[in-house]
């Protein structure tokens, strides 16, 4: 690859695992699949878990230590959920799996990303065709929800649930990813990049090279705010000031208080319960309380997924923490 065009390179491409050893996080998953490639005994492998967790980087990081130069001919990439269809996916596993490899022995790697949003007639139709396959070929199905999964299928591969990272992965990949683009973050903006990421490496260093992009020049530094800006959450100091009108005062002022918040900072209702939740964690509460309003949040959130009027959820968002927060005086 040029250099030129590795410049240009999104970040979550840039740095993606070369190798298992790059694959942070994941370490028991990474240790039983290096030892079944040691062994020459691959299973039929499914990859489960939220986004950004590490599932197709260490596929394509295994197959890369396995087959090395020959990963083109040994590794076929398909997107299960393939709008053309399950026949269009048929044809190309046959294909792949049916021509002979002259040089090289050994079984071939079909990886089947998105399988998850595949119909349930699509993933009866891949059980019988991994059967006819299996002589030769490896299957490693990618999902992001095991339930969505039929479940006669689930019973041919070895499973591995990818937890979301935890926040010592993020931090490590993002402090090497500081290092190598020479970035200005202090500690006070990477801790909130890591906990904004929840969990999604993706996410983090989508985010960071954004807000990298964002500077006007180079050196300067990547402050928290604008770390918020670009995840689309609102800065705890706001949710501070919310809380405490909602709190201290009339129910009218609370009202104000949260729209003129909702507006200037841009956010949607549902990022402020996010907020909510996120600070309210780290209060003090008796635990009947906490019950109570987390299980009201949650209501809230829930009516507005379902298109619930804006402004009746946030006034029921005040009236559920204001007669929560009450219980506890
Ligand atoms: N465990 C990890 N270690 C290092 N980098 C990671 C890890 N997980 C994710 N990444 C980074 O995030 C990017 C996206 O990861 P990947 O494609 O493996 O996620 P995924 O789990 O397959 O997500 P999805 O369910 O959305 O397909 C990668 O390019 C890589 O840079
Ligand atoms: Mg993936």
């Amino acid at each position: 690859m040029s250099s030129a065009l590795h410049q240009n390179l999104p970040w979550v491409e840039k740095y993606r695992p070369q190798n298992l050893d790059e694959v942070y996080g994941q370490q028991e998953t990474v240790q039983t699949i290096r030892k079944f490639a040691r062994d020459g005994r691959i299973p039929h492998l499914l990859f489960y878990g939220p986004p950004g967790s590490g599932k197709t980087s260490t596929i394509i990081a295994l197959a890369r230590e396995i087959y090395g130069k020959s990963y083109k001919n040994m590794v076929l990439e398909l997107n299960a959920s393939d709008d053309r269809g399950i026949d269009v996916v048929r044809d190309r596993i046959k294909n792949f799996a049916s021509t002979r490899q002259i040089f090289s022995s050994g079984f071939k790697l079909i990886i089947l990303d998105e399988a998850d949003a595949m119909t349930n007639t699509a993933q009866n139709a891949l059980r019988r065709i991994i059967e006819k396959y299996t002589k030769n070929t490896r299957f490693c199905i990618l999902a992001n929800y095991a339930h969505k999964l039929n479940p006669a299928l689930m019973s041919r591969c070895t499973r591995f649930r990818f937890a979301p990272l935890k926040d010592s992965a993020i931090e490590e990949r993002i402090n090497a990813v500081i290092k190598e683009e020479k970035l200005e973050v202090p500690e006070e903006t990477e801790k909130c990049l890591v906990q904004l990421s929840k969990g999604d490496m993706r996410k983090a260093l989508n985010v960071l090279q954004a807000c990298s992009a964002a500077l006007d020049k180079d050196g300067d530094e990547i402050i928290p705010d604008m770390i918020y800006e670009c995840v689309g959450a609102p800065r705890p100091k706001s949710i501070e000031v919310v809380l405490d009108a909602i709190m201290k005062n009339d129910w009218t002022d609370a009202y104000a208080t949260m729209e003129k918040i909702l507006k200037t900072e841009g956010l949607a209702l549902i990022d402020l319960i996010g907020g909510f939740v996120d600070v309210l964690e780290q209060y003090e509460l008796r635990p009947a309380t906490r019950t109570e309003m987390l299980q009201g949040l949650s209501d809230i959130e829930y009516g507005i997924s379902k298109g619930g009027s804006d402004k009746i959820q946030s006034t029921a968002v005040i009236g559920c923490i204001k007669s929560a927060l009450d219980n506890e005086a």
